[in-house]
């Protein structure tokens, strides 16, 4: 199977960007945030504090996630319940940031990170993807950009979705969840030594797509 990892902070445009990539390739894309959203809403929902690792850990006997492809479009079910649009809002985010600070957390959804990637061509997306989760991986970028782009392509997609957002607000929460996601003990937030870094600030997203393509075409 070939992998191919893509990891950065929030908003640096992994997830549209892969997804394209993938469709293009004709691999499956595989957004591993949408596992931990999913046990930030389900912390949220059930009252638990987001941070208190005991709290949450206790709970994740309730939880079963299965991840399903339809055309290529991915779809995170919790407890059978379809909540691919439900864990797209500011409050699962941080939710999401606190629970996979957790060791816990992250050994429950490695051994699903880990089968998917056994069963197909991939390209996975997330924050330890290339260092933990698929070390092997045959490429591994890490796509970033600066703070403030990334912000603003975060409160366009709110703007479009007619979320409320305001846009320091969205800056204020990427710089939170950027510092919890590096400075975490379990997996953090961080370039593997033989990933291939790309700085998208500035870019157009076809601009982006097509320096991706070049590196998979120069280096696989
Ligand atoms: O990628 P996304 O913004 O959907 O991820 C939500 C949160 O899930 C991140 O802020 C990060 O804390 C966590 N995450 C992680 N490891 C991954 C993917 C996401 O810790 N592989």
């Amino acid at each position: 199977m070939i992998h191919i990892a893509i990891d950065g902070p929030a908003g640096a445009g992994k997830s549209t960007i892969a997804r394209r990539l993938a469709a293009q390739i004709g691999f499956i894309y595989v957004d591993t945030g949408a596992l931990y959203r999913a046990v930030g809403l389900f912390a949220l929902r059930s009252h638990a504090e987001t941070h208190d690792a005991a709290a949450v850990t206790a709970l994740l006997p309730q939880i079963e996630l299965s991840l399903r492809f339809e055309n290529g479009v991915q779809k995170v079910f919790l407890n059978n319940e379809d909540v691919s649009e439900a864990i797209r809002t500011p409050a699962v985010s941080m939710a999401a940031s606190g629970v996979s600070a957790i060791p816990q957390v992250r050994e429950f959804l490695f051994d699903l990170q880990r089968k998917i990637a056994l069963e197909s061509n991939i390209i996975m997306d997330g924050r330890d993807i290339g260092t933990v989760v698929l070390p092997n991986a045959q490429l591994k970028i890490f796509l970033t950009a600066s703070a403030e782009d990334r912000a603003q392509r975060r409160f366009e997609e709110l703007q479009v979705k007619s979320q409320p957002a305001d846009y320091r607000q969205v800056l204020d929460d990427i710089r939170q969840r950027d510092y919890q996601d590096m400075h975490r003990a379990t997996a953090p937030l961080k370039q593997a030594d033989d990933a291939v870094k790309i700085d998208t600030t500035g870019n157009t997203l076809e601009q982006s797509i097509a320096l991706l393509r070049g590196v998979i075409r120069e280096k696989l």
